[in-house]
């Protein structure tokens, strides 16, 4: 069987929809600040509020395939089965159906409609803990479905909730497992075996139970499903191959990169892993900086996992032999050859992507080579004065990073392959120590109209940013602060408008406002360049007075500011906000005075 990963697609949401699921279509890959997890790493990720509880519109089944980042593993990827972008086919049942159904669904969806072999079919389901017993209800369903009772294997560890998250829904799964071939390590080489034969191809939970601050959970209102299967894996494996690289999704890429470096993929170990570096990155890169709610490289946050992947990419690609303008065919490729039809904005956004990443890789390519210079005289000293020392201390390290803009992770990246360590703590520290500097000249220069710095203040200045926010959607992107004070009773903000603001639009913003408090959303901090929070339109007022790094105050996706803070860290601590009056304050200029009930 030959299939497209147009065609796979199709097939995964036609299934659903023939069981009465509604295509609900992919959101942006950037966390959107609700959850504080910094890319979109699952399906269910903003099907939160539903699975834990709230009626969602389009009802009680729900399917599409979601774009997600995950770059805990960035190191892994160089294999034939790790991407840092890859695509989650999902269905959802938000206390519609439950075990029964849904073990039928996959297993019939895997070997009915995709091909894969019963016998070999693999699967593993909850051993039980010290807070929720054993599934022994589901090793039924799996039986009647037609799972082999030999291919069925209990874990501990199969439970799945949102790392780093508290409040979320969780519970018990059932993973899918397949062998890459039908050579087994030995012995014992089942699915739970990591001798690297098995692949996880899906995940079916049972998400019952609601996650606490101590880990001890509590049972949710409605009992869900929450599936996610790999689309590239599974791609892979009913095109009959054993590398997810010689999908269709890639091919193209590589032959590039084959006709460009001279080099033939799978021959060599060390260049086929650099090749897979480059055609993954820079596919993770393109999605990032296309997304809807588009990023682009910078020192902290998501931006400084983007940068990293870029320079990561261009490393290999010098290695490779490629030049940073081949990289920007890549990326190209990718934008009109592989997801033009399921990611159309790319293709609107090509120009910009080009220019973002070419910046990037231009601003780097000036100082791989010097810094790779500092780095190997920093190698070639310590060997020659002090042979004992394995370690490159965290100053120099900082250097690197501050001099020569290589991400800490990349030397140590460079470090491990002379058989070298970073002391990691020593970096953090003088990471620190320059940022406390940079926030001392901020604190000298600018008093931000605080009356003082007490709670109700704190929780005004806040509001003051979802406010500016909120006029923005009502009365146009024009809109911005032109003055603003506050006191702990209440704020007062000045803004360009030509017109008394009618009551409608004086409702609008209020339950813009309010609306925001009931999210919860998040306000997370981050320190950058000047430019940089310029480049990814940070609110300011007067850019040339700021000094040269600034904090940049986010809250969900509402809001981005430059700001000297202090703010609350969630909004939902603000109370409700209301509008006491709306006035002229000069020619063309209005003021609002808001107080927080
Ligand atoms: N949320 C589940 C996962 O990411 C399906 O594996």
């Amino acid at each position: 069987m030959k299939v497209t990963s147009k065609q796979l697609r199709k097939m995964w949401l036609d299934f659903y929809k023939e069981r009465g699921h509604v295509d609900i279509g992919a959101v942006s890959l950037i966390g959107d600040g609700t959850t504080g997890v910094m890319f979109n790493v699952a399906g269910m990720q903003p099907l939160m509020p539903y699975l834990l509880g709230q009626a969602h519109p389009e009802g009680t089944r729900l399917c599409n395939v979601q774009g997600c980042v995950r770059t805990v593993d960035i190191e892994e990827v160089g294999d034939e089965s790790h991407f840092t972008f890859f695509e989650m086919m999902g269905n959802w049942s938000l206390g519609d159906y439950f075990k029964k159904e849904k073990t039928k669904w996959s297993f019939d969806f895997l070997t009915k409609v995709l091909g894969f072999d019963r016998e070999k079919l693999c699967t593993t389901v909850f051993a039980g803990n010290e807070n929720v017993e054993r599934d022994d209800e589901i090793v039924e369903y799996l039986l009647d479905a037609g799972v082999k009772k030999e291919n069925i294997f209990f874990l501990e560890d199969n439970w799945w909730d949102l790392p780093g998250t508290v409040n979320t829904p969780c519970g018990p799964d059932n993973e899918w497992f397949y062998p890459r071939h039908d050579n087994p390590c030995g012995e014992n080489c089942n699915a739970t075996c990591e001798c690297g034969r098995w692949v996880e191809i899906g995940n079916d939970v049972y998400m019952q139970y609601k996650v606490k601050e101590d880990r001890s959970v509590e049972p949710l209102k409605n009992k869900n499903v929450d599936t996610g299967f790999g689309f590239e894996r599974l791609l892979m494996y009913i095109n009959g191959l054993t590398d997810g690289y010689k999908t269709d999704l890639f091919t193209k890429v590589l032959e590039f990169i084959e006709e460009k470096s001279g080099k033939t993929y799978g021959v060599d170990k060390e260049e086929t892993k650099a090749m897979r570096i480059v055609a993954d990155h820079i596919r993770t890169a393109v999605m990032l900086i296309g997304d809807r709610n588009g990023i682009i490289p910078s020192n902290v946050g998501a931006g400084y996992i983007l940068r990293r992947l870029i320079r990561r990419a261009l490393r290999y690609a010098k290695f490779l032999g490629l030049t940073k303008e081949q990289l920007v065919c890549v990326a190209q490729i990718y934008i009109n050859e592989v997801y033009n039809d399921s990611y159309p904005l790319l293709k609107e956004k090509e120009a910009y992507i080009c220019e973002e990443l070419l910046k990037e890789a231009t601003k780097f390519d000036k100082t791989l080579e010097q810094g790779t210079r500092e780095f190997n005289k920093l190698i070639s000293n310590l060997a020659k004065f002090a042979p004992d020392v394995k370690t490159i201390s965290g100053d120099k390290a900082f250097r690197l990073f501050d001099t020569f803009g290589f991400p800490l992770e990349l030397t140590e990246e460079m470090a491990t392959e002379v058989g070298y360590k970073v002391e990691k703590d020593g970096f953090k520290k003088a990471f620190e120590l320059h940022q406390e500097k940079s926030k001392g000249v901020m604190k000298g220069e600018f008093k931000s109209g605080l009356a003082d710095d007490g709670e109700m203040t704190t929780k005004y200045h806040t509001a003051t940013h979802l406010l500016n926010a909120a006029l923005k959607v009502v009365l146009g992107e024009k809109c911005h602060q032109m003055g603003s004070n506050i006191t702990a009773e209440r704020l007062r903000f000045d803004f360009p408008c030509d017109h008394k603001m009618t009551q409608e639009e004086l409702a609008r913003v209020e339950s813009l406002v309010n609306d925001w408090i009931s999210q919860e959303l998040v306000v997370t901090k981050e320190e950058m360049a000047k430019e940089t929070a310029v480049d990814i339109g940070a609110e300011h007022q007067f850019i040339e007075r700021y000094p040269d790094i600034v904090s940049v105050y986010t809250i969900g996706n509402v809001s981005k500011e430059i700001c000297t803070g202090p703010h609350v860290a969630n909004i939902k601590d603000l109370g409700h906000f209301k509008i006491a009056k709306e006035e002229a304050s000069s020619s063309g200029v209005r003021r609002i005075k808001a107080v927080l009930n």
